[in-house]
């Protein structure tokens, strides 16, 4: 389509360059310029102009521009030199006076126009032709003439025109020559009219009054004769004069009917010859012959041929304006012509491009259907590859579906293998720890025999292997479900790699294996988990150690480059294949030969490495394989740890504080020794747990959480360990529930479970517990938390006993509330000298129980003592501010007895009141 367009519009220009070619022709450029410079403005001219004008209709390509000077010669040298300038082809000049014209005509001539003189001469012979009459035998035949009118006797007065210019020098010349003949006749005087008729009136009026006897005018032309006739009709005396003029033109008031008025004896023509003028010019603009001088004839015009004359000249006057007028109607057929002309080539053009557009459409309609044809084609093509397409994405769906259900299926298969796998070592670690522990007891008694002990160090070291195995496979489902948190703190690479190399030294002499640790001087401080570190050296070394052969050698480097650090790890001896080498990452792959381990260890490693934002590659050859680990520098002062702070499982517990006064209840406990509650669905382990705590607690147990809570609640003990997975109620809403209890919300709960899993942890905490221990647990670290919790406690006891303010972080808002609250209560109620515990405890919502130990557990002193310390403040406060006496303070304070009052002060403050006094004074 775009083509036909460009076809279409090639053509539509083609036939607007042919309209603009066909314009141009038809516009007429004059062939030739003709300038016609008239001296005068009179009607001798006009004639003559409308003779060379008709004329010139004669030829098509003239055009003729006529300038009149108005009897000025400055004015005509000006228009003839306009003519030069306007470049005209042809110069008409009827000079007014021969002298001051001369020059401009020669100009003229000199550049090459032709130029043709009429009428009048010039002082030259530079001119191209001449038209006119001879004026000489002009003014000899009025010589003549005149003469036989005064039959060679009589007086005559001349009316010459314009002195300068040729006519009347050769009019005068030739009447002169003509009258010389006769001795009788007398030319009174001759006066310069300037071919004008006022002028000639002016100059006859003189003549008449100078000559009281002229028998005829002499006027050299009609006008100059009809203004003599009126000066001579003025003095009367046109009667005796008879007039003769020149020009004899027809029409009103001029010559003929002048004759034919008797105001004129008589006039001769002086033909205007306008037409032939132009024939003559037309001839030398194009070339042809011509005559240089052209005299035009004369003839008398007296009453004798005056009618006539007048009759032929009316005719042929008739017959100009006919011709004038079939010029008017040929120039308007022409218009017409010219129009319709214009109007053909519109046509013509419009019909053209009508044509071109029909020829457009039709081409364009062939490209179309052209195009159609070869559209169907490809439709049809596109058709049949869209339906082979269709067939065989329904293929491809069909294998996709295939594929994404073996891939469902291989990934259900995984996630089972994997769920099952954590499964499996949950319930592993339970066991696993309750063989571990035992076997560390045993093994801490010092009278056992040599060879049990190397049976139970066998069982030890195997039990850890099984427990590291059951960690691998838990820590990389933390992996792969992305819970697996790093804590990072300041580490130093090289100082934790020295250390842990010791650990393989007797594996190494073992096998014999030379061993090299090579480093640069560098600092190799950066921020890190250590225990993740820690397993990543660890699994690399081992397996260096694991597949190096006897003799063998190890090397291990530590570089520090530009942007990291570099660890590499060299073993010879073992090969590993660039198949192999590239998948040993992979969870579960395994080398070929290499069978021993459960595929999850380097995948570990790598995910531990890439934790810290490092890399790590192998590469094997004969020689040996090297691992290559890489970590990014840091700039460890800038960094901040964000470390998850889990409670510290190794502080030391100090001497545990007892308290001394004794429990009231049904169930009486000991005043020395703290009550543990445990929670665990396993019997065994609440029995092993028990075993281990009884010699320090007091042990109280429950099955599930739901129990725990109610025995909670009874006895509010001083700690509560609680399993986490257990039937019923788990430990962390159990422990939710007890932190939400007033009476139970300040005990410090432990968490010990199998799931190790950080999240877990997080929830733990997040229900409000104090510790998370994690199976299988080491019982030294259980009863180091243990004590370590309740000293924390003993701290805050301190801390809310002696001070007022109870705004310590760790304190609940429920404990704080309630210290407050028992406060304001003994503060209100304190003057009441019996006011007791069960009253207290019911006005706080509580059993005498639970207030004692809550308060005990909160700020280590019983409801009396606290009771009584707040009394004595008050007082001492009285005291201090008040004027009041150390009896009447002793009962506002609420003491039965002034005399007790001052006995228990001063067991407070170590003096009595009344020397408080006295101090004060
Ligand atoms: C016209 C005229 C005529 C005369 C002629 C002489 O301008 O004055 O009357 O015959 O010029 O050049």
């Amino acid at each position: 389509m775009k083509k036909l367009l460009v076809h279409y519009f090639g053509m539509l220009s083609f036939l607007i360059v042919l309209w603009g070619i066909l314009l141009s022709c038809s516009h007429h450029e004059p062939h030739f310029r003709i300038g016609v410079s008239q001296c005068s403005e009179d009607e001798w001219r006009h004639q003559m102009n409308s003779e060379i004008l008709r004329e010139a209709n004669f030829y098509d390509d003239v055009e003729v521009d006529i300038r009149t000077a108005g009897d000025d010669n400055a004015r005509q040298a000006e228009d003839i030199r306009y003519f030069i300038n306007k470049g005209v082809d042809l110069l008409i000049v009827a000079p007014n006076e021969a002298a001051p014209i001369t020059p401009v005509v020669e100009e003229a001539y000199n550049q090459g126009i032709p130029v043709i003189v009429v009428d009048r001469k010039i002082l030259s012979d530079k001119y191209t032709a001449y038209v006119g009459a001879d004026n000489y035998e002009i003014g000899v035949a009025v010589g003549n003439y005149i003469a036989n009118t005064l039959h060679g006797k009589g007086t005559i007065v001349e009316i010459s025109g314009l002195v300068g210019s040729t006519p009347a020098i050769d009019r005068h010349q030739g009447f002169m020559k003509a009258i010389s003949g006769y001795p009788d006749i007398r030319l009174l005087d001759t006066e310069d009219g300037a071919w004008l008729r006022v002028r000639a009136e002016e100059k006859m009026n003189n003549l008449l009054n100078l000559y009281p006897q002229i028998d005829v005018v002499y006027a050299q032309n009609d006008r100059m004769a009809a203004g003599a006739y009126s000066a001579a009709v003025r003095q009367h005396r046109e009667k005796d004069i008879r007039f003769v003029g020149i020009d004899a033109l027809p029409g009103e008031g001029y010559g003929v009917e002048q004759v034919l008025a008797g105001e004129l004896d008589a006039t001769f023509i002086y033909p205007t010859g306008g037409d032939r003028v132009m024939q003559i010019a037309m001839d030398i603009l194009n070339k042809r012959d011509f005559p240089r001088e052209t005299l035009l004839n004369t003839s008398v015009v007296d009453r004798d041929n005056a009618l006539i004359m007048k009759m032929q000249t009316g005719h042929i006057s008739t017959l100009d304006g006919k011709i004038e007028m079939l010029n008017g109607k040929i120039n308007q057929t022409l218009t017409r012509y010219a129009t319709q002309q214009g109007m053909l080539l519109v046509s013509l053009v419009a019909l053209l491009l009508v044509v071109g557009l029909l020829v457009a459409v039709y081409l364009s309609l062939r490209a179309k259907s052209r195009l159609n044809r070869e559209l169907s084609l490809q439709k049809k093509k596109l058709e049949e590859q869209k339906t082979q397409l269709i067939e065989q994405t329904e293929l491809l769906e069909e294998q996709k579906e295939q594929l994404q259900q073996l891939s469902h299926e291989l990934e259900a298969a995984t996630h089972a293998k994997l769920v099952f796998f954590t499964n499996i070592s949950h319930d592993f670690r339970t066991p696993l720890t309750l063989i571990a522990d035992p076997i560390e007891q045993l093994l801490s008694d010092k009278t056992i025999n040599e060879q049990p002990r190397q049976l139970l160090e066998l069982m030890k070291k195997n039990v850890y292997i099984l427990l590291r195995l059951v960690n691998q496979i838990l820590d990389f489902r933390k992996v792969e479900n992305g819970r697996m948190e790093l804590h990072l703190e300041p580490f130093d690479l090289l100082n934790s790699f020295q250390g842990w190399n010791d650990s393989f030294r007797m594996a190494l002499l073992k096998k014999h294996i030379s061993f090299n640790f090579e480093t640069g001087d560098a600092d190799y401080r950066m921020m890190a988990d250590a225990e993740k570190m820690e397993r990543i050296y660890f699994n690399l070394f081992s397996n260096a150690v694991k597949y190096t052969p006897e003799n063998g050698k190890i090397n291990i480097r530590l570089e520090a480059e530009e942007q990291n650090y570099r660890l590499s790890i060299f073993n010879s001896g073992s090969y590993i294949s660039s198949t192999d080498v590239e998948a040993i990452f992979e969870r579960f792959y395994q080398v070929d030969g290499h069978q021993a381990g459960t595929g999850i260890g380097l995948a570990l490693v790598r995910a531990f490495v890439e934790m810290h934002g490092g890399n790590i590659a192998a590469h094997s050859n004969e020689k040996g394989t090297t691992f290559m680990v890489t970590f990014p520098k840091q700039d460890v002062a800038q960094y901040h740890p964000t470390i998850v702070t889990l409670p510290a499982e190794e502080k030391e517990v100090s001497s545990i504080l007892v308290d001394t006064e004794i429990l009231v209840g049904e169930e009486a406990v000991e005043a020395d020794c703290p009550i543990v509650l445990i929670i665990d669905d396993n019997a065994d382990i609440r029995t092993y747990v028990k075993s281990l705590l009884s010699k320090e607690f007091r042990v109280l147990d429950a099955a599930d959480g739901a129990v725990g809570i109610r025995l909670a609640m009874k006895y509010v003990p001083d700690i509560i360990i609680s399993d986490v997975m257990m039937p019923g109620m788990d430990g962390v809403e159990c422990c939710r529930r007890l932190k939400s209890e007033l009476q139970t919300c300040h005990i410090p709960v432990i968490l010990l479970t199998a799931c190790s899993l950080d999240e877990q942890r997080i929830l733990g905490y997040d229900g409000g517990a104090d510790s998370y221990i994690s199976k299988p647990f080491n019982s030294q670290l259980l009863l180091s938390r243990i004590r370590n919790l309740i000293t924390n406690r003993r701290q805050l006891k301190q801390f809310l006993g002696d001070n007022q303010t109870i705004e310590k972080e760790s304190v609940s808002d429920l404990d704080k509330d309630f210290v407050s609250r028992f406060k304001a209560l003994i503060e209100d109620k304190m003057k009441e000298p019996d006011l007791n515990v069960e009253d207290l405890g019911r006005d706080m919502g509580m059993s005498r129980v639970q207030l004692y130990r809550k308060l005990k557990s909160l700020t280590n002193y019983s409801p009396n003592e606290l009771l009584r310390q707040i009394r004595l403040k008050k007082a001492a406060s009285l005291l201090a501010s008040s004027e009041m006496t150390v009896s009447e303070i002793a009962y506002e304070v609420g003491f039965s007895s002034p005399s007790y009052f001052t006995k228990c002060y001063k067991e407070q403050f170590g003096e009595s009141p009344t020397d408080f006094l006295k101090r004060k004074g």
